[in-house]
């Protein structure tokens, strides 16, 4: 039998360990389970006695041993909790860095309109696709069916690079077009792009820069029609003035790089210029089926293949969209012109938003 000594001792070092830091659990475990602890030298003691007493007082043993352990484990688990959850608190840093009191810049408006058909375009699967500011003539032009000598290139006010009369001329691309020839040149269809960029005329006044930007867009596959141009077109228009009920109007007209062509107007109103009210119509866009020779040009079967294109002039739909004035102020880089204008680089722009 145990003496009751051993099971008062047990049970009130139980109630120690509820106290005891890491330093008194130590104690009270080298006391109890240690070498000549006081569990050691009960089981001890079992040696002497006769086998029957010794099992009874062996259990019981075991079970205060258990009692004891389970108790020291219990506390030593809390304070190591307690002890990481101290030094976590005491650690804290805070990861986040506050907004700038006063922020100077602002998403330049075109560099937004970018942003919005990047989204309205790229929702309908186009892909992105760039090319140089530094074109050829044949790029620029004869691939897309202007010869030399027609009055288009005239009309462009083109910036011609290169005086040398046996070097291939280069311009500064006049348009996003040539894109579509490098594209079909390297791709095969179906193609859907589009090409937002860069474009350079000699004109310069209130609605006219020398540098200037557009986007183009080309859709290249088997049985491609004037019903997807203006399907596309009218969704994108709806979409980017934030109207949609827009009235859009396809209106016949001629580029020599498409057949049949049109310009695209939407409704307004002149005299209060509200976009998509009033009666009268305002050209926003060309637009037409890609001429066979183009495609013929860039090795597609025209008949095989038909597609649609189109350019918008990016610095007009802009200014509409925002009641802009003059287009100079586009790239003076007046800060106080950019806070008004500009939009903040924390809402970039997103179908979810209703663009
Ligand atoms: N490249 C023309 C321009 O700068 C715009 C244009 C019209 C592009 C019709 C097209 C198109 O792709 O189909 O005036």
């Amino acid at each position: 039998m145990l003496s009751d000594d051993f099971k008062v001792l047990v049970h009130n070092a139980v109630g120690d360990t509820a106290l005891a830091d890491a330093e008194g659990l130590e104690a009270l475990r080298v006391a109890f389970l240690g070498k000549s602890g006081h569990v050691t030298l009960q089981l001890k003691s079992l040696g002497g006695m006769d086998p029957e007493a010794r099992k009874a007082a062996g259990a019981e043993i075991n079970t205060l041993k258990t009692l004891i352990t389970d108790a020291i484990i219990a506390r030593r688990a809390a304070l190591d909790e307690a002890a990481l959850a101290a030094r976590l608190s005491a650690e804290r840093i805070d990861v986040t860095q506050p907004p700038r009191p006063e922020p100077v810049g602002a998403i330049h408006p075109l560099s937004r309109t970018m942003e919005e058909i990047a989204a309205i375009f790229g929702a309908m699967g186009f892909a992105i696709k760039d090319g140089p500011d530094i074109e050829n003539d044949w790029n620029n032009f004869s691939a897309l069916n202007i010869p030399a000598h027609h009055p288009a290139r005239a009309m462009m006010d083109t910036f011609y690079l290169n005086a040398n009369a046996n070097a291939r001329p280069a311009v500064l691309r006049t348009h996003t077009s040539p894109v579509q020839i490098r594209t079909m040149l390297n791709e095969q269809p179906p193609i859907r792009i589009i090409v937002p960029g860069r474009t350079f005329r000699a004109d310069h006044d209130a609605t006219h820069s020398p540098m200037f930007h557009q986007c183009e867009g080309l859709v290249i596959g088997e049985g491609i029609t004037l019903g997807h141009l203006k399907g596309c077109l009218i969704d994108f228009l709806r979409a980017f003035f934030d109207n949609p009920a827009l009235p859009v109007r396809f209106r016949a007209s001629y580029f020599p790089f498409t057949e049949p062509s049109m310009e695209v107007d939407i409704g307004w109103n002149r005299k209060t210029g509200e976009i998509g009210g009033g009666t009268d119509w305002l050209e926003i866009l060309g637009s037409g089926m890609v001429h066979p020779n183009v495609l013929a040009n860039c090795g597609i079967d025209p008949r095989k293949y038909q597609g649609f294109a189109f350019g918008v002039g990016l610095e007009r739909i802009t200014m509409l969209k925002h009641g802009i004035a003059d287009l100079r102020l586009f790239y003076e880089s007046d800060v106080r012109w950019l806070r008004h204008y500009g939009f903040s680089p924390l809402s970039p722009a997103s179908l979810h938003e209703g663009i």
